[in-house]
This record gives C-alpha cells, structure tokens and sequence, in this order.
C-alpha cells in the first residue's frame, strides 16, 4: 500500500525519525501509552487505528498492548472465531493474563511474551484479558512496598516496564490501550511508558479528566522516585528505568462524539466551539511542565464523527482506512485517511520535539 503512493509528509518523517535514532546509535521501541480516566473518548478507536496508520501504511513495527480488562481493542481486532476460540473458556491463555500472573504467584517476570500478528492492522498485539482486572489488588498492594524502595513492590510496580524492555529491540513503537481509570495497573503503565497521549471528547469532563491526570501523575512520579532511590536492590530494577526517566507528553487527540444533524448543527457546533476553545488553556494550566518549550503545541488533532464508519470497521474487524466498502464509506474512509495520516505527522512532530528537549536535557 505504502509503495504505491506518493511520499506523505509523516512518511518523511517516520523515515527521518529512525534514521535520526540510528545515527545516534539509538536503538528500541518507545513506549507510548494512550490515557484518559474518563471512559468513552475514542481511545481504543485511535490506538488501533494510529497504529494501523503507522504500521500499513508507514511500514513501522508496531506492538499494542491490550491493558484494558474490558478487551474492547483485542475484540476490535481479532476475528470472531478468534475470540470465541481465546475466550470459550475461563482459562484463555496467549493474553496480558499470562505476562502478570506468573509475578503474582512469586514466579518473577513471565518466561515469553505472549505476542501474536494481527493481519488486517498490520501491528503485532498482546490481547486483553477480563482476569487483568484481578490483579489490580496487588499492583496496588505492592505500590504501597514499592514507595518505600521494596524489591517486590518495584518489581510488580515495574511489570510493564520489563515487558517494553524485552520487546523493545523488534518495534518502533509499544502502544498500550488501557481502561478509564487512575487504578493501580494505569498507574504501573504510566509510570513505565515513554510518552502519554491523551485523547479527549469534547466536553466539559474532560477538562476536569485532564486535572485528575496532571495531579496524579505528579503525585506519583514523586513517589516512585522516592522508592526508587530508597530501592533495597537496585540490580532489580528494569535497566530502562536506572535513569531517572521522566514520562513525556506527546499530546492530545479531540474527539468530537456526537454526530451534528443539519437541523442541529449551529447548537452543536457553538457548544462544541466554546468548550474546545477552552481546552488549549486547561490542557497548559496542568501539564504545561511537560511542554518541552513554550511554543510546543499539544493538539495532534480531531477526529471527526465517523459516522457508521466507526461500528463498521468493528464488525469487519478491519481499520477504518482500509474498509473496502463503497457508498457513503467512500467519503467516511478518505476522510479517516487525511485523520490519520494528519494524526500521525503531529505525532512525529511532537516526538521529535519531545526526544530533542530530553537529548539535550541529559548533555
Ligand atoms: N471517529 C469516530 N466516529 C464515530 N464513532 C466513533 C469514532 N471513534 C470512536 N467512535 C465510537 O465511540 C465509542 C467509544 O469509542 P472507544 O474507542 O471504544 O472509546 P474508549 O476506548 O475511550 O472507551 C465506540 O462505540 C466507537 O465505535
Ligand atoms: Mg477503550
């Protein structure tokens, strides 16, 4: 498909970025994580099809990680008889499920990862698994040991970053989807990954979502370093977090959630209109810090009501810029193409300026 085409500016990009990385010997996935405590806002939709963009079209090696126990990302992409044939019984295994539990049984990290190809999205996943939600008790007991530098706390705290550790050497990118909650496995997610993206509808939750965020991750990132400087035994820790690593904002994706009648649409667009306006400010007044300068624009982009593209990518288990079918899905799926395509190049963008403040900040 790529082949195909005429250059587009995120290819350039995506092609700048990793040969940037190459010069400078700098090898392995970045981890990038896609976080709203408020449920509903298009995560799921954008993770699979952000990664479909980069991995179909841009030729990037993409891992996701399915940490939602909902599934809603693993049932987006598998096929029907894949997940029933996963799923039919209770003890599915090939899923996130098999990564945590031998560290909760005292086993240590899990021997493989459970990784498998998803062909239509052209990524490779790590599926969800509705048992996750079990674990979330001792990623949260094991945070109150992990604060005060115990080994055990910090090596279930660090779970997530084991996992990148040990996949990071075969991707570009490890995209993690994860469930709308500030929990104790998102906080071990968060405190593992790279970079943060947090997609958002536009409402006025969202900019109460956006606080929420901003306040614990601080809280957090505090407390961990705390423990990690009081760490029992360093040589445990993951060797990616011996630095002392700074989680990155790469930005914020716009979602706008209803579809606008004609009838309607001078309301709509004026409420929409005054929240979104809203949103630049509240977005700054919380994570302005995680700005790598004052001219960094976190706004990656909007998605735009899809219409039944949405659902129908669903049933077809298919992302949205490959759904073959004509009709009106000719208009909804070139529009998803210029989303995505323009998604992606801020994306680079904001990368770009985010690797070059923390390059400069460790010389
Ligand atoms: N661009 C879009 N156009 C139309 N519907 C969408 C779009 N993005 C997401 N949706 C729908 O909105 C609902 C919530 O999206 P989802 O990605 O599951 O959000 P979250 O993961 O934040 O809960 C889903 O039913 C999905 O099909
Ligand atoms: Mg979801």
């Amino acid at each position: 498909m790529a082949s195909s085409k005429t250059p587009s500016p995120s290819h350039a990009h995506a092609a700048q970025l990793v040969a940037a990385r190459a010069s400078k010997g700098i090898t392995g996935a970045r981890a990038i994580c896609f976080f709203n405590n408020k449920g509903g806002v298009g995560k799921t939709t954008l993770v699979a099809n952000l990664a479909a963009q980069l991995s179909l079209n841009l030729g990037l090696r993409i891992l996701v990680v399915d940490a939602d126990p909902q599934c809603n990302l693993t049932q987006y992409v598998l096929s029907d008889s894949e997940f029933d044939s996963t799923y039919g019984d209770l003890s599915a295994s090939g899923t996130i499920y098999d990564v945590i539990h031998p560290l909760s049984i005292g086993k240590g990290y899990s021997k493989e990862l459970p990784i498998r190809k998803i062909k239509k999205f052209g990524f490779d996943a790590i599926i969800g698994d509705p048992r996750l939600a079990l674990k979330e008790d001792l990623l949260a007991q094991d945070w109150r040991d992990a604060k005060a530098g115990g080994t055990r706390g910090l090596r279930t705290t660090f779970l997530f970053s084991n996992l990148i550790e040990r996949a990071a050497q075969d991707y570009d990118f490890i995209f993690f989807d994860m469930g709308p909650s500030l929990g104790a496995i998102n906080r071990s997610i968060l405190l593992s990954a790279d970079h943060f993206v947090v997609p958002m509808s536009i409402d006025i939750f969202s900019l109460w979502a956006i606080k929420n965020i901003g306040q614990a991750l601080n809280v957090w990132q505090g407390e961990l370093a705390n423990g990690i400087r009081l760490a029992e035994d360093p040589s445990e820790l993951p060797k990616n977090r011996l630095k002392d690593k700074k989680l990155g904002f790469l930005g914020y994706v716009t979602q706008q959630h209803k579809e606008k009648s004609e009838n309607k649409v001078t309301r709509v667009v004026e409420a929409y209109n005054t929240i979104k306006s809203k949103l630049p400010q509240a977005v700054a007044s919380v994570l302005k810090g995680y700005f790598p300068s004052p001219s960094f624009n976190p706004h990656l982009g909007d998605i735009k009501h899809l219409a039944s593209l949405a659902p129908k990518s669903q049933t077809l288990h298919t992302p949205m810029i490959t759904v073959t079918l004509k009709g009106s899905y000719t208009l909804t799926r070139s529009q998803a193409r210029q989303i995505y395509e323009s998604i992606a190049e801020r994306f680079f963008e904001n990368l770009a300026a985010l690797e070059y403040k923390q390059r400069s900040a460790r010389n």
